[in-house]
């Protein structure tokens, strides 16, 4: 029997337990053997809980029981997130975890110190929700070079594009519902302005690519500005609106972004809708491969992390653990945004000549070649009219 503890009762912490029990009998002829969840750490008390008996308030209890050999970190946040998984890795526990903000933040550091204490330090629900993503792209494409990613990489605001573009619902009114579903951060800013997607690209782009960049330092665009009236352009165009994060390889070095781009109806990110997420792998023996399913919500992320747990139960103390690790990129190992060269869309106010006029909206649209956005900018400000700018997947 493998004993676990729990960081976080929350919405996927609690939905760990409930995997955990609902699926015992799956779980326990996979292994050979069961796992118990021996403690659960929160601040609060869930008295109305099956598990209201295994809730603790001391993280020392867990680090101090030799018994528990993996440690479920749920709590969000990077602090003190990060802090309790250091000490468990230092303590020759392992360590799962959906937190993307730990992972790609001090992803580098907690890697090596698993390594080096010959632990797991394992990361599967931190992108994509439920959607095996981490464990294909470090096993299962190992035989390819990865050259690219495109992902809608946050279910929230997928859930939100999909309610404005498909039924004309206010941006307020779906950003409610998606909290009420559980999809949304503690603090919903991090979805509608892309702070999320960035992070997960950012693990993508690090597992892809060797190197980790800096979430905070990439170019990254939320959809808080996004109107009406984009949609109907983009969709006169056979476009759509989605927000992706993109990372790719330029000059051998590493660039990232995260922003609203116009998707071709042709690509499959552009039909993909509502809380799912999609990540486009480019790799130059397999060609394209889509990863596709529940972005974000209780179950399907609790099954990613389980999927974890058991990972590391069914291999503990054999030679067969894959193991993941990065550096963080620095200096020389960044593409810069001017390195990067798209095809854009330019939405001037009123007509303007050269450009195709949509006069419902007395508006008008430049498609450009692949230029970078200084390029584009310096193009768009030459019509002295206001302006929008997308860049096309
Ligand atoms: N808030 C995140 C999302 C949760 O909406 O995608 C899953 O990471």
């Amino acid at each position: 029997m493998k004993k676990i503890a729990i960081l976080g009762f929350g919405v996927v912490g609690s939905g760990v337990a409930e995997v955990l029990t609902q699926n015992k009998s799956i779980i326990e002829k996979k292994l050979a053997e069961s796992i118990e969840i021996k403690y659960i750490l929160d601040l609060r008390d869930f008295p109305d809980s099956p598990f209201a008996d295994k809730v603790i308030h001391d993280f020392n209890i867990i680090l101090d029981d030799p018994e528990i050999s993996i440690v479920a970190e749920m709590m969000g946040g990077s602090h003190p997130a990060y802090d309790f998984s250091k000490a468990c890795l230092l303590a020759g526990k392992n360590v799962v975890t959906s937190n993307k903000e730990v992972v790609s933040k001090f992803g580098t550091e907690l890697l090596e110190i698993a390594k080096q204490n010959n632990v797991r330090y394992l990361f599967e629900a931190s992108v994509g929700g439920g959607i095996p993503i981490i464990r294909p792209i470090n096993n299962d494409l190992t035989a390819n070079k990865i050259t690219s990613i495109d992902g809608i990489l946050n279910g929230t605001t997928n859930y939100i594009l999909t309610q404005m573009n498909e039924h004309g619902t206010s941006f307020a009114e779906a950003l409610k519902d998606a909290q009420s579903k559980g999809y949304a951060e503690a603090d919903p800013t991090a979805d509608i302005e892309g702070i999320d997607a960035a992070r997960k690209i950012c693990i993508l782009s690090a597992l892809s690519f060797g190197k980790c960049l800096c979430a905070d330092a990439i170019s990254r665009q939320g959809i808080t500005q996004i109107t009406a009236d984009d949609f109907a352009i983009a969709k006169s165009l056979g476009y759509t609106i989605k927000l992706i994060g993109h990372s790719e390889i330029i000059k051998s070095k590493i660039y990232a972004d995260v922003a609203p781009r116009f998707v071709p109806l042709s690509n499959p990110l552009a039909h993909i809708s509502d809380v799912y997420n999609g990540i486009l792998v480019g790799a130059n023996m397999l060609d394209n491969v889509l990863f596709y399913g529940k972005g974000a919500g209780k179950l399907p992320t609790a099954s990613a992390v389980t999927a974890d747990i058991i990972d590391i139960a069914e291999k503990m103390g054999t030679a067969a653990c894959p193991t993941i690790s990065w550096s963080n990129a620095e200096g020389d190992d960044i593409s810069s945004e001017e390195e990067y060269k798209t095809q854009r869309c330019i939405i001037l106010c009123g007509r303007v000549e050269g450009a195709k006029y949509i006069g419902e909206l007395n508006k008008s649209v430049i498609i450009t070649d692949k230029i970078s956005i200084k390029d584009c900018i310096s193009l768009a400000s030459e019509y002295n009219t206001e302006y929008t700018v997308y860049s096309i997947l």
